[in-house]
């Protein structure tokens, strides 16, 4: 995870790790939609990765600008021009097969987060896939010692910001239809976490 807002080397430590288990998932996803895609450090290798797909990024609007020219040398028809996206505010039509985020629920406020999800179902095709990395905690557990000090750290700067509950993620995601499908435990204590939209798209 970015220790910073706007530092964007943990992506590089952990897109390996992220995508060695997302391809199994996204094996036959043809569009994926990326939320807080930083400097698209994870878009670019995710068509390595995923070569037959397109993948969409976007950015909160104050950091779009900063998006766009980390893509300017790239004429790849795969990564198409970001999207300056609040998850708050109207989302692209889509349909997509995927939608990605990488350490973006604990810097969100929480009404952001409900945001994501109702935003993700909408866009998602039947039997699309929401995908969230990053370190969440589950309720009733103790956090380890790394991630309790991130926690303590972010509700410092922002006490809208923190590590969420998977519990009380699989909620929002049951509310909008989504189906927790998979929780893949990642290195430093991050995870992967995949919820399905209902549909018998096969996938
Ligand atoms: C820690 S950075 C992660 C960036 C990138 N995904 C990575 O892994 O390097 C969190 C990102 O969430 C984005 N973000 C925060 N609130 C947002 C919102 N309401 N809508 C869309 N993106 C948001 C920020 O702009 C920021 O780029």
């Amino acid at each position: 995870m970015s220790e910073r807002i706007g530092d964007y080397s943990a992506a590089e430590r952990n897109k390996r790790p992220i995508f060695e288990a997302l391809v199994e998932h996204l094996s036959q996803a043809r569009a994926v939609l990326e939320v807080g895609a930083g400097d698209a450090t994870h878009a670019r290798y995710a068509l390595e990765r995923l070569p037959h797909c397109v993948w969409q990024t976007s950015e909160a609007p104050g950091h779009h600008r900063r998006l766009v020219a980390a893509l300017a040398d790239s004429a790849d028809h795969r990564l198409p021009r970001p999207l300056a996206l609040d998850v708050r505010a109207a989302w692209p039509a889509g349909p997509y097969d995927a939608v990605f985020g990488a350490n973006v629920a604990h810097i969100m406020d929480w009404a952001a987060v409900e945001a994501l999800f109702a935003g993700a179902a909408t866009v998602l095709r039947p039997a699309g896939r929401l995908c969230l990395y990053g370190p969440f905690l589950r309720r009733g557990e103790t956090p380890r010692p790394g991630n309790a000090t991130f926690d303590a750290a972010l509700r410092d700067r922002d006490p809208a910001m923190g590590l969420r509950e998977i519990e009380a993620l699989n909620a929002l995601a049951q509310q909008q239809g989504l189906v927790a499908l998979d929780d893949i435990a990642m290195p430093s204590d991050n995870r992967l976490l995949i919820w399905q939209k209902s549909g018998d798209r096969s996938f």
